[in-house]
């Protein structure tokens, strides 16, 4: 199989521009909200954050022991680095979501935060992600909605072609894909997760309201929406709280990265680079960041 196409965020100032800058007060305190409902009150030992970008959620996964941060672009991991620190609590990965560097059964808990909608092959994603964490973990997934109100509007007043209440996903910018709720909930179960809870979120994402009501009161709004979700989902943001089940089960002690070439258990013997002692390979860990992009 040829390995689907990467949306890289190399370089990119996308934390500054997209969340700094942007005006999205409004969205970023409605995830946080989400996210506070959602994860496990008494958290856990070791979350895997997939595509943690900048690391602007990584703070809120507070309950967790360790939280590892895994992007495919190492400046992304600098900038969380910058914001989070270099400490034990923290372990950056530079690595590929379809071909995750960790031992099967590794994570108890997981989070995709808008990360699914630059995936072409979501599913197989979502395998690897239930692959890397034990049984009974905790997933929380956010994907972008193709059947949100605005979406239904526009495709009533025919501005826009493509149905919101089909399956297939729809690509509406190139490798920026939005879906169907109902797709994504099959795709769990195929993967091997049971849907706990979902909670609909940015209900308000309309330019006029947030110019003319403050963050904090559409923040509070959102907070009364979000419950919906558990019976209708129809915003362009979906949050929904799954369990793993089967297996694999709990990795053994001991063991954590594997290598993404040859898919075996890979032994930290050195500070600055990880040697496979199967096929050879070669990894380097440079600044505090372990780099499975490319073997060295
Ligand atoms: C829109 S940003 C979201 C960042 C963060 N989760 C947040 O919500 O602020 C998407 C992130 O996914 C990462 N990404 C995209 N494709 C990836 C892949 N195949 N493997 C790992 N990370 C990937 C990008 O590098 C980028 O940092």
């Amino acid at each position: 199989m040829t390995h689907p196409p990467i949306c890289d965020y190399e370089g990119s100032d996308y934390q500054q521009r997209f969340w700094e800058q942007g005006g999205r007060a409004y969205e970023d305190g409605a995830e946080a909200v989400a996210l506070r409902h959602l994860l496990p009150p008494q958290g856990g030992d070791l979350l895997l954050e997939i595509g943690a970008g900048a690391g602007r959620n990584t703070p809120r996964y507070r309950n967790y022991r360790r939280v590892v941060l895994l992007d495919y672009s190492r400046t992304q991991l600098r900038q969380a680095q910058e914001r989070l620190g270099r400490s034990d609590r923290y372990i950056y990965v530079a690595a590929d979501a379809y071909n995750m560097p960790f031992v099967d059964g590794l994570f108890d808990g997981a989070t995709i935060i808008r990360v699914l909608h630059h995936m072409a092959e979501p599913l197989a994603v979502l395998q690897e992600t239930r692959r890397v964490m034990r049984r009974e973990g905790i997933f929380i997934l956010e994907f972008a909605s193709k059947r949100n109100l605005k979406a239904i509007l526009r495709w009533l007043l025919r501005r826009q072609a493509w149905s919101p209440f089909t399956p297939e996903p729809v690509e509406f910018a190139p490798l920026n894909y939005d879906f169907h709720p109902r797709q994504v909930q099959a795709w769990l179960a195929e993967a091997g997760f049971t849907v706990e809870n979902i909670r609909t979120v940015s209900h308000f994402r309309i330019g006029l309201l947030k110019r003319l009501v403050p963050a904090r009161v559409l923040i509070a709004l959102d907070a009364l929406a979000q419950p919906t979700g558990r019976w209708w989902q129809l915003t362009p943001s979906v949050f929904v709280r799954a369990r793993a089940q089967g297996l694999p089960e709990a990795a053994p002690d001991g063991v954590f990265f594997r290598c993404p070439s040859c898919g075996r258990a890979l032994p930290e013997t050195r500070p600055d680079l990880l040697a496979c002692p199967h096929c050879g390979a070669r990894w380097a860990i440079r600044d505090g960041i372990y780099d499975f992009k490319e073997p060295m």
